[in-house]
């Protein structure tokens, strides 16, 4: 049975949307969290899918059933190495029968990268490898030029965040309004939720404006200033609302703008930077108790987002920052990955990357 679409009431011409996701997503206590005057709730959207869960499968509900990711062409992401963003896509596109290309930069080799690298190769996916964020240029070139694939891929930014995409977090914030109403949760004052590429703090800020549910968003940064910060928060935020103008917005709604839409709920957002540690996917200790917390209340988060999202809610609970109602997102799928991995995998690493990966400390195979 199709979904209900929790967009079309705001929206004259809603695009298409795969049914690939299992929505609604539950709302949990965790008492576990809680603080005097604290109360905490988590989004489980681990549970999104039995094939691949998290966040990424909402956007993707809505990038795979339009142009230009609809039909058999190949797609060409980026991401690192341990990328959730190209495990999903890896994953939803092998279901269809498709190809991933991936631009991909190094990544600290935690357990954790490497199921998520075995996985992308456990699919099929092809990979074009550099060293770091700076040199991602390079694998362009590469993939341009003299290590051309057969087929070139149409191109899809990093953490699948487009305005269309983020449109699946529009609805997951319409789909928590409703949940408040229903009375799975009381409406909650604050809101954390990890940041990466912004798509789905976004789209969530959206969501809830147009749902008319006032909440503080605290937008977690997975990344270093450079990279995340109020500019591309704005300009995320645009790209989403263009995306809900083209599909048809009602005059009245798309005339707020943005920021008009958000200041009439009383939906507000601010970054934190405070547990970024000494980079991007780098772990730190607060994110590792954090996991290590969260596995005893039977969460399954990780070091690069939810664990270092998870450890600035526990800080401001400390320091008695947050009250009331608090929700917790958990934007990171937890299925068992494990039989997707192919025997062997590690011979499809390319060779230099396996080579910095064993300098790195990386159990694999010497390459030959
Ligand atoms: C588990 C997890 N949560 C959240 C994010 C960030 O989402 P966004 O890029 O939409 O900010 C990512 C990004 O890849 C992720 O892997």
């Amino acid at each position: 049975m199709k979904r209900e679409h929790h967009l079309s009431p705001f929206l004259r011409n809603p695009p298409a949307r795969l049914d690939l996701a299992t929505l609604p997503t539950p709302v949990e206590r965790a008492p576990w969290l809680d603080a005097p005057g604290a109360a905490v709730y988590v989004k489980r959207d681990d549970q999104t899918s039995r094939l691949y869960g998290g966040g990424k499968v909402r956007k993707l509900e809505w990038l795979l059933a339009n142009p230009p990711y609809d039909d058999r062409r190949p797609i060409v992401s980026v991401g690192g190495i341990g990328s959730h963003h190209l495990v999903a896509l890896a994953l939803h596109l092998q279901a269809q029968g498709r190809e991933l290309h991936a631009w991909v930069f190094d990544q600290v080799p935690t357990a954790h990268t490497l199921k998520d690298l075995a996985l992308l190769l456990s699919t099929g996916a092809k990979l074009w490898a550099v060293p770091t964020r700076p040199a991602l240029p390079l694998a362009w070139l590469a993939y341009r030029t003299w290590a051309r694939p057969a087929q070139p891929g149409v191109y899809m930014p990093p953490g699948g965040t487009t305005g269309l995409g983020s449109l699946g977090f529009v609805e997951a914030g319409l789909e928590l309004a409703q949940q408040v109403k229903e009375g799975a949760l009381p409406a909650p004052q604050a809101l954390y939720v990890t940041g990466g590429t912004c798509g789905s703090c976004c789209g969530l800020a959206l969501g809830l404006a147009l749902a008319g549910l006032p909440v503080r968003i605290r937008v977690v940064s997975a990344l270093e200033r450079l990279y995340l910060g109020t500019y591309l928060l704005k300009r995320t935020l645009n790209q989403v609302f263009a995306a809900l103008v083209r599909a048809g917005l009602r005059p009245e709604l798309a005339a707020l703008g943005p920021a008009g839409l958000l200041a009439r709920a009383g939906v507000t957002w601010s970054i934190d930077h405070s547990q970024v540690g000494s980079g991007y996917a780098v772990p730190t200790a607060a994110g590792e108790e954090a996991v290590a917390l969260a596995a005893g209340g039977g969460l399954a988060l990780e070091t690069t987002y939810t664990g270092k999202c998870l450890a600035a809610l526990r800080s401001d609970l400390a320091a008695g920052a947050v009250s009331g109602p608090v929700l917790f997102w958990d934007t990171h799928g937890a299925n068992d990955l494990r039989p997707h991995i192919l025997p062997g995998w590690e011979a499809r690493v390319p060779v230099a990357l396996r080579r910095r990966l064993i300098r790195a400390g990386a159990a694999l195979p010497a390459a030959t």
